[in-house]
């Protein structure tokens, strides 16, 4: 016991002697120093902060490319190739950034009857319209990075190269809607049915109905608040609340029980 406490005053000692050292020696603290945008008498201009060299760039942010940036040529007008290599992963990326940012307001098929349209918010023009199907890629880059009309822009959420992975898949929404048969190589058109052959009803119909959206009519007997049939176990409303207040009573007594004996 008494060779144990010894040490253990040793380390209480020291420690407060280190806790005074600290305290008194602030110099490193309290050193003159300029705090970022006060004003200062050393500079002509009066501000302590200098103004940046003329051409500074952050790290990373040189953005010397425009047509990949700005989706703009030299000129200022906009691009009409593809900055980056468009593939099928490309395309599948768009796809899912498409559907997730701009589906609600233009629909999965692009046709402006996204659910927030259905409800009520200006209805865009379909990409399917002869002045987006001619518009230049970069059209739809500069929408998407600075806005257009009502619709607000998206450079904060989407990334540059995601703004053009979602141009990639509009060229692709647009092409599912209006493919000429002269576009197909040669081997999808040798599966082709023959000319003047009749679609099948279901093709017809696939083309004709937008996929994934239900239809409004699908919601027009949705109830807005869930049902709560009386009496129904598990369902939602008056019997799960009961029964969930049941549960949290149960639970107390439960874990008590399997607790071993402390004393
Ligand atoms: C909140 C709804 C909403 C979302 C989300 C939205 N848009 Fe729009 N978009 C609109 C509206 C509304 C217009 C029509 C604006 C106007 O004419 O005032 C529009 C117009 C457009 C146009 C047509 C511009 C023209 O030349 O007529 C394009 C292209 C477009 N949006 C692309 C996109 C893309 C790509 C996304 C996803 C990154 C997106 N939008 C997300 C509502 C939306």
């Amino acid at each position: 016991m008494q060779l144990t406490a010894r040490p253990f005053a040793a380390i209480v000692l020291s420690g407060l002697a280190l806790v005074t050292v600290g305290c008194s020696r602030q110099d490193m603290h309290d050193q003159p120093k300029y705090k970022p945008q006060r004003p200062s008498e050393f500079f002509a201009d009066g501000r302590d902060s200098r103004p940046e060299v003329d051409g500074t760039i952050a790290r990373g942010e040189l953005n010397e490319d425009v047509a990949y940036y700005n989706g703009k040529d030299n000129l200022g007008k906009d691009v009409d190739a593809f900055p980056i290599a468009v593939n099928k992963a490309v395309i599948e990326r768009g796809r899912q950034r498409y559907d997730i940012y701009c589906a609600p307001c233009h629909g999965r098929l692009g046709n402006g009857m996204g659910m927030i349209v259905q409800r009520g918010f200006k209805q865009p023009p379909s990409y399917h319209i002869d002045r987006l199907r001619n518009a230049p890629v970069g059209h739809f880059y500069d929408v998407v990075t600075n806005g257009y009309g009502a619709m607000l822009n998206y450079s904060q959420q989407i990334q540059v190269r995601d703004r053009w992975a979602i141009v990639a898949y509009i060229r692709a929404l647009q092409y599912s809607q209006n493919a000429n048969v002269n576009d197909l190589p040669t081997e999808a058109k040798a599966k082709l049915p023959p000319a003047g052959q009749a679609m099948g009803a279901d093709m017809k119909d696939a083309m004709e109905h937008e996929p994934m959206a239900p239809a409004d009519s699908d919601f027009k007997n949705f109830p807005a608040e869930p049902a709560t049939p009386a009496g129904v176990p598990g369902a939602m409303g008056a019997g799960a609340h009961s029964r969930s207040q049941a549960d949290s009573q149960a639970k107390p007594a439960a874990a008590h029980k399997g607790q071993p004996e402390t004393k």
